[in-house]
């Protein structure tokens, strides 16, 4: 009878889950408090949230600006465009591609559709939490496997741990916060390891930054791995965080219980104009590639010059141990008009920040020297 199938306990489980999520999933923990600590105003540098300071492509700008007509209209042409645009984009089937508001909402609807109760989630730590804290909503385990001591992917212990109950390895590359590569040798080696039940999600948010040529996107992979499904995003590179715009790729039959649980509609018209127009404008991407992988190269140097301890990045963001707990070092940057990134309990003793313009990044390591005085002038 179906009072019986809705058992009390199951009752209590689906009000606690939708109390839960109602109250969890605007926001992610891990961001909130930080958020709120900002301070408004301008006159910052804002080096904290891995975004890409050059602003989005100008094609993006004016397709934004164009879109004033359709803002009336239901955004269906535009989600085909930007579908079948992602597509060619990657060589595949549109029916490979969904579309989120944010690879944030691809992250949550991975979970969402394989994760529960008695399955669990396989991750690094410290990487980005959004899928931890995803999990936490659906009330599943989440088995942490330390980095590595170079700050990577411990892929060997990770693939020991799945069992029968995991639904969902999450494998970021480049790590967030570590900045650190899964090589495409590695990476294949592992996802032939992960049993074909458990769902392998890569989140490449940081692919156009990478220049070690031992790394690969893991779309050719997707073909012969039906249980492997790469993230992308339009708020790194394309510059457009606030404009929300995130997709995946993968086989249709595993999409397809994450794509029932995507809000319709999620990425509005205006977005998907822009990020067409940031997709069409490669030029523009490879420019800004330039830029950031030659600040990178020279922040490296410098830091290397101060006998730094830093993370090997790959990414438009890296982490520098400071020797000590970041709170209050986040303070003094902040005091100094400076925003880097969060602290990240694992790895506590280092800071984030991400890589900004030049010029910015040199006000960075001025204002580093003086809070965290480098090694060579400690010891002098
Ligand atoms: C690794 C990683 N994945 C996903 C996201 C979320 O990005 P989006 O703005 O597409 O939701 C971030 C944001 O910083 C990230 O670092």
């Amino acid at each position: 009878m179906p009072e019986k199938l809705f058992s009390r306990r199951a009752f209590s489980r689906t009000a606690l889950q939708s109390f839960a999520a109602a109250f969890a999933l605007p926001r992610l923990r891990s961001q909130e408090n930080f958020r709120h600590n900002l301070p408004s105003g301008d006159g910052y540098i804002r080096i904290s949230f891995n975004e890409n300071n050059y602003g989005p492509s100008p094609k993006a700008t004016q397709a934004l600006d164009a879109c004033g007509p359709i803002a009336n209209r239901y955004p269906f042409v535009s989600e085909m465009g930007m579908t079948q645009a992602l597509a060619d984009y990657h060589g595949v089937k549109p029916e490979n591609v969904i579309l989120g508001c944010g690879s944030t909402e691809i992250l949550r609807v991975a979970d969402e559709a394989y994760l529960a109760p008695d399955k669990n989630l396989v991750v690094a730590e410290p990487t980005f939490e959004a899928v931890l804290e995803y999990a936490g909503i659906e009330h599943a385990d989440s088995v942490k496997i330390p980095l590595t001591a170079d700050h990577r992917h411990n892929l060997s212990r990770m693939a020991d741990a799945c069992t029968s109950k995991t639904g969902l390895i999450y494998i970021c590359n480049p790590n967030n916060p570590t900045a650190t590569i899964v090589t495409r040798d590695a990476m294949a080696e592992f996802i032939d390891r992960v049993p074909r039940t458990t769902l392998i999600l890569v989140d490449e948010a940081y692919f156009d930054f990478v220049d070690d040529p031992r790394y690969a996107s893991v779309l050719p992979l997707i073909p012969s791995h039906p249980n492997l499904v790469m993230a992308r995003t339009f708020s790194k590179i394309f510059g457009m965080a606030g404009m929300r715009l995130g997709y995946a790729v993968g086989a249709p039959e595993t999409l397809a219980p994450m794509r029932k649980l995507l809000v319709q509609d999620s990425a509005n018209a205006a977005v998907l104009n822009a990020g067409l127009a940031s997709l069409q404008d490669r030029d523009y991407i490879a420019e800004c590639r330039g830029k950031f992988i030659a600040t990178r190269k020279w922040l490296a140097a410098e830091l290397a010059k101060d006998g730094r301890n830093f993370t090997e990045s790959q990414a438009n963001f890296v982490m520098i141990d400071v020797g000590t707990d970041v709170t209050p070092v986040i303070k003094q940057f902040m005091d100094r008009k400076i925003l880097i990134g969060r602290r990240f309990p694992s790895m506590s003793d280092w800071i984030r920040v991400s890589i900004g313009k030049q010029a910015e990044m040199e006000t960075f390591v001025t204002a580093l020297r003086e809070i965290v005085p480098a090694k060579g002038s400690r010891a002098a």
